[in-house]
């Protein structure tokens, strides 16, 4: 069964981004991209998944400004949703489905689009705790890094109950896995 998971890493006060959705507090940082919870093992088991309009505009901003747009490569191969209300710059070729549809809507269309595998809900927050009201999160994976911001982008602005799954430290950071409790 396909397990819906938000995979990031926060501050330790809870910020995803500082208030200029600046990640420099996260890239300053080391880590053992082969010890626990590593993206590479992470990622090779989900098959679609969904974004908020300033994570995806940060992508294109960040990794690809100053290059013309024929130059840009979406970052995923697999099926990816973009929530949004606007019209946004799009990735050539790439599959970014924009939608302001219902989430439970959308994680349908996931669902079924990821064959099987897990569903990644990328953030920020507030996305996130979307997929939560509906009870649709099953997983938190965070990488905790060491430092608070004061403020930010929060992590998951809802009341959630987690069950710790794992837990271990790699490299500067502390990373944890918990399961949503579903009441
Ligand atoms: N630390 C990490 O590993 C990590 C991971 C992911 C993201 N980030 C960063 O965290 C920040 C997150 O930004 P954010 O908190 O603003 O969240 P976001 O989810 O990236 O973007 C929020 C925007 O998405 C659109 N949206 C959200 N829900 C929607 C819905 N149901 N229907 C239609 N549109 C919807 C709205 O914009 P419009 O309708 O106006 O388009 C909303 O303002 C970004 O800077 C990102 O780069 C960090």
């Amino acid at each position: 069964m396909s397990l819906t998971q938000y995979y990031t890493a926060t501050t330790l006060d809870g910020f995803i981004a500082d208030p200029n959705d600046s990640l420099e507090w996260l890239f300053s940082r080391e880590q053992d991209h082969d010890g626990p919870l590593n993206y590479a093992a992470f990622v090779a088991e989900v098959g679609a998944l969904a974004m908020g309009s300033t994570t995806y505009e940060w992508i294109i901003d960040h990794e690809f400004s100053g290059k013309p747009a024929e130059e840009w490569k979406w970052p995923y191969e697999i099926p990816s949703w973009v929530f949004t209300h606007r019209k946004l710059r799009v990735f050539p070729g790439a599959d970014v489905r924009f939608t302001s549809d219902e989430v439970a809507s959308v994680h349908e269309q996931m669902v079924e689009a990821a064959r099987g595998m897990n569903l990644w809900i990328v953030g920020g927050g507030d996305l996130v705790g979307q997929f939560a009201d509906e009870g649709l999160l099953d997983e938190v994976i965070v990488y905790v890094a060491p430092v608070t911001l004061g403020a930010g982008k929060p992590l998951l602005p809802r009341s959630v109950e987690l069950q710790l799954e794992e837990t271990a430290p790699n490299g500067d950071f502390v990373c944890s896995r918990y399961a949503v409790v579903k009441s």
